[in-house]
């Protein structure tokens, strides 16, 4: 059997990881600043975490939610804590794609209406809802396609106030990325947040944060959306939440209402999921990790923004993005395969970095001098990939 081919990949074969560096089968050595896509967030391989997983499946890996899970009522308690939202509830799923769409049917659920407010650029996974919420046609089969969304311009606070005063009472919910990630680290700014909060309060919809990407402490909070300073109704969160263990959840605020099977999953909290998501707040806690996240992604984007080739460095904490002029379009390849870093990108000419929130000074160090020396590599020839 073969595979189906959705993805295009690079011909390399990773078989050991350890914090912010991975190898492959050749022994050669990577610096990951990508992370498998934001998922790396307390290092590979991390002591404590394989320890605890490990710990775990000798003693229970899987039931269902048939039962009491007492993991899971600590996960709640430690994530409560460690977020700064000890009064909201937790439902746990499997990927960031399910915790959407479980927040965008708990939100119509709640409110009794159909419509939901999604932003250009925007992308929320490829499941239903999840993906008719997500900026790009191609992504959306036909079956998929539903007037129940609607898109409104990015951080433009008229167009979403306009839309809200004339079809106010339909809106379920607005979902919004407190950092676009694919569409190419875009942060929406702290008014755009605080006139979402307004509007949902005003008009009783439900305010939906996607920290899928940009959460976990990714950008030097726990939530991206809290530098806005007001809370939303309900946070989704994936990716970093098992440092590479598929586990997802939504956290809920308290005036929304659970009732028995509204929402469901077999696999979702599991033990061995639990075990990964305690084992990635405990780390986070006791190395300080939202912090490093803080510090290391400033002093990043500092050393970015003095190199004059590259245009409009943005992003918050360890969530960084870049334009690549036309010239060094190659740039991205050329960190892989010359310099072995891996990064991200966003089309068309966007470099995206989201490394471990354990990165530590002297990787940056080398990702900042390697970035120059492609640089200048370019300025004198023409650079060719293998
Ligand atoms: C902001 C955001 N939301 C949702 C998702 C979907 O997550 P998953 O691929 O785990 O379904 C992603 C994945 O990249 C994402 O970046």
């Amino acid at each position: 059997m073969k595979l189906f081919d959705v993805y295009p990949i690079n011909n390399i074969n990773i078989i050991k990881a350890r914090g912010s560096y991975v190898w492959d089968d050749e022994g050669i050595q990577y610096l990951d600043l990508y992370g498998g896509h934001a998922v790396i967030s307390i290092g590979h391989t991390h002591p404590h975490y394989v320890q605890r997983l490990t710990d775990q499946l000798n003693k229970v890996g899987f039931y269902s939610n048939s039962i009491r899970i007492p993991l899971q009522e600590e996960l709640a308690d430690k994530l409560g804590r460690i977020s700064g939202k000890p009064d909201y509830q937790l439902f746990l799923c499997n990927s960031g794609a399910e915790a959407n769409e479980n927040a965008l049917k708990l939100a119509s659920f709640h409110t009794g209406r159909k419509t939901v407010i999604a932003f250009s650029k925007a992308f929320h996974g490829r499941t239903s809802l999840a993906v008719a919420a997500t900026d790009n046609p191609n992504l959306v089969a036909p079956v998929n396609q539903t007037e129940n969304v609607v898109f409104l311009p990015f951080n433009n606070q008229q167009a979403l106030e306009e839309y809200f005063s004339a079809n106010g009472n339909q809106v379920a919910a607005v979902i919004i990325e407190g950092i676009q990630g694919v569409g190419g680290i875009n942060v929406a700014s702290e008014d755009f947040l605080r006139s979402i909060r307004t509007c949902c309060d005003k008009y009783g919809a439900v305010y939906i944060a996607d920290s899928i990407q940009c959460g976990y402490g990714r950008s030097g909070k726990f939530f991206s959306h809290d530098w806005a300073g007001v809370d939303a109704d309900i946070y989704t969160m994936a990716k970093g939440m098992g440092n590479g263990f598929p586990v997802a959840g939504i956290i809920i605020s308290p005036n929304i209402q659970p009732k028995h099977f509204m929402l469901g999953t077999t696999f979702g909290g599991n033990h061995l999921a639990c075990a990964a998501a305690l084992a990635v707040l405990e780390v986070m806690e006791s190395e300080d990790l939202v912090t490093n996240a803080l510090n290391m992604g400033g002093y990043i984007s500092d050393a970015l923004k003095n190199i004059t080739e590259l245009k409009n460095v943005r992003g918050r904490g360890l969530m960084i993005g870049f334009d690549v002029p036309d010239e060094f379009r190659e740039l991205k390849k050329n960190l892989l395969w010359n310099q072995k870093i891996f990064t991200g990108e966003a089309k068309p000419n966007v470099i995206r970095l989201l490394p471990s929130l354990a990165l530590r000074k002297q990787d940056a160090d080398q990702f900042l001098e390697s970035l120059q020396e492609e640089l200048s590599l370019f300025s004198t020839t023409q650079n060719i990939n293998p």
